[in-house]
């Protein structure tokens, strides 16, 4: 079976380093008590030293963003949040005290000019886009949550505002995805951690992340290498330019290449499976109805045969409904 719907997008959650340095154990409490351990604040130094900003760890990106968001977002602000922005960004204004006001999709000229910050994701995770983000307001505080980015795009893999030369106030990383580990950053000006450290209730509030983790999210780190990177590149632009030889018209032009097919995607992902590929229909309420697609990932860990084998299996587009009596 060849999986291609992980975001294991270079192929570090199978790197024998990634594996041979979860070394450790729990960390028995909150880093504010506890919990603290020496690999914790090193992996802050290698996110610090790499991004060229302090950083604070959060034990997962959906818990980095509702810590970012509910701290920053007091009575009396306006934060503009793209509509097509992850649940965890969407929950992480809910649980703050500012207003929230949905923009269009990658549309930086529908943000208000009143707003205080906007967030937005540097790669989308459904429909494989990079906003415009050189487009996108200076003045307000800007958000970027580059989840499905840092590792692979940009140089140094500093994600996808690197690679269009902007430089957000407030990046949000994780670590389970291109770096094989979990756990996740937000990394930003001092006065940020500080805030984060005293009022992120989603950092203040839980048990810190066991040492393994966060030992394999530093290996992970050091690991992700232009190489790696390159590859990453190679295998999406394979895959992408069988796609579109077959006639599909992917979203986007990253390692996430959605198809989008409506209903029939359901279908059409039982049949992938048949034909040895794993990747399942996306389905509402991850995206919306009428919407449902299949989210093929690119790995550095593909072969390109594998990749040839996975667009075979997809066949040509346009019949995928008669195929499937749909
Ligand atoms: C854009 C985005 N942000 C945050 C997260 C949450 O990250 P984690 O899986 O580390 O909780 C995800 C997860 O898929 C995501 O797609």
């Amino acid at each position: 079976m060849i999986v291609a719907c992980s975001n294991d997008y270079l192929g570090l959650a199978w790197d024998p380093e990634v594996r041979a340095a979860a070394a450790g154990g729990g960390s028995g409490g909150s880093r504010l008590i506890s919990g603290a351990r020496p690999v914790h604040r090193q992996l802050e130094e290698a996110v610090g030293d790499w991004l060229g900003r302090p950083a604070l760890l959060f034990n997962s990106g959906w818990n980095a963003n509702l810590g970012v968001l509910q701290a920053l977002g007091e009575a009396q602000t306006r934060i503009a949040s793209d509509a097509l922005n992850h649940a965890s960004i969407i929950d992480g204004l809910r649980l703050s005290r500012a207003e929230r006001i949905v923009v269009p999709h990658a549309d930086p000229g529908a943000i208000p000019a009143d707003v205080d910050a906007w967030v937005v994701e540097g790669l989308f995770s459904m429909d494989g886009d990079v906003p415009p983000l050189p487009a996108y307001p200076s003045g307000p505080l800007s958000v970027v949550d580059e989840a499905h980015a840092v590792g692979c795009l940009g140089p140094g893999g500093r994600g996808a505002a690197a690679l269009l030369g902007v430089e957000p106030d407030v990046i949000v990383g994780t670590f389970g995805k291109a770096f094989g580990a979990a756990g996740a950053f937000v990394a930003g000006p001092p006065a940020l951690v500080d805030l984060l450290v005293n009022t992120a209730r989603s950092f203040v509030f839980t048990t810190a992340l066991p040492e393994p983790v966060a030992a394999m999210a530093l290996a992970g780190l050091r690991r992700a290498d232009d190489e790696l990177r390159a590859r990453l590149a190679a295998n999406t632009e394979r895959f992408r330019c069988a796609l579109l030889q077959l006639g599909w018209t992917p979203l986007g032009d990253a390692h996430i290449v959605p198809v989008v097919v409506g209903p029939s995607a359901v279908a059409l992902g039982r049949r992938l499976l048949e034909a040895g590929v794993f990747a399942p229909p996306i389905r509402w309420p991850t995206v919306a109805r009428g919407q449902e697609r299949i989210r093929f990932t690119v790995s550095a860990a593909h072969t390109p045969e594998q990749l040839d084998r996975v667009a075979e299996a997809l066949g040509p587009a346009g019949r995928e409904g008669a195929r499937h009596g749909t």
